[in-house]
């Protein structure tokens, strides 16, 4: 079946099965951005963007995403790298499988926060699991990237 969407702002349309989640149409189609891990919806790894929000793209089907505004990493490449710098500023990046996904989300609660407190960022992502950097430099970056001081 054919599905038409957006991604990183470019209409497409991608021939995809009726069963077949985002993130296997997603990298499919050259975007490797988008990373698997789990694939049971429990590690946020495969993190995108669907119409601005943050979604587990191992558990959505692809069918859905029928007008969609998708993003990954590949179409945001400048708040990619600051994000990024603040994390590596922390000594926060390791082997950085978990990034794509963290900085997608991250992106989306800077837009979506007015005002968050560190609760409320670790909160939103908690669902951002990530094997090497115990979190603790993580934080640190992501609040001085969202200017919340500690
Ligand atoms: S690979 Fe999708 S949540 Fe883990
Ligand atoms: S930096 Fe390796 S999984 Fe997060």
């Amino acid at each position: 079946m054919i599905v038409n969407l957006y991604i990183n702002g470019h209409k497409k349309s991608l021939d995809v099965k009726p069963d077949e989640y985002l993130s296997e149409v997603l990298r499919r189609y050259g975007y490797l951005s988008v990373k698997k891990a789990c694939d049971t919806g429990s590690c946020g790894v495969c993190s995108i963007l669907i119409d601005g929000k943050p979604v587990l793209s191992c558990s959505y089907f692809a069918a859905r995403a029928e007008n969609k505004h998708i993003t990954t990493i590949e179409g945001i490449s400048d708040e990619d790298k600051k994000v990024g710098e603040f994390l590596v500023a922390e000594g926060a990046e390791q082997c950085g499988y978990c990034s794509p996904g963290l900085i997608l989300t991250v992106i989306a609660m800077k837009k979506e926060l007015k005002n968050p407190t560190k609760k409320d960022i670790s909160q939103y992502l908690t669902g951002n699991l990530c094997r090497c950097t115990g979190y603790v430099g993580q934080l640190r970056g992501i609040m001085k990237y969202m200017g919340v001081k500690e």
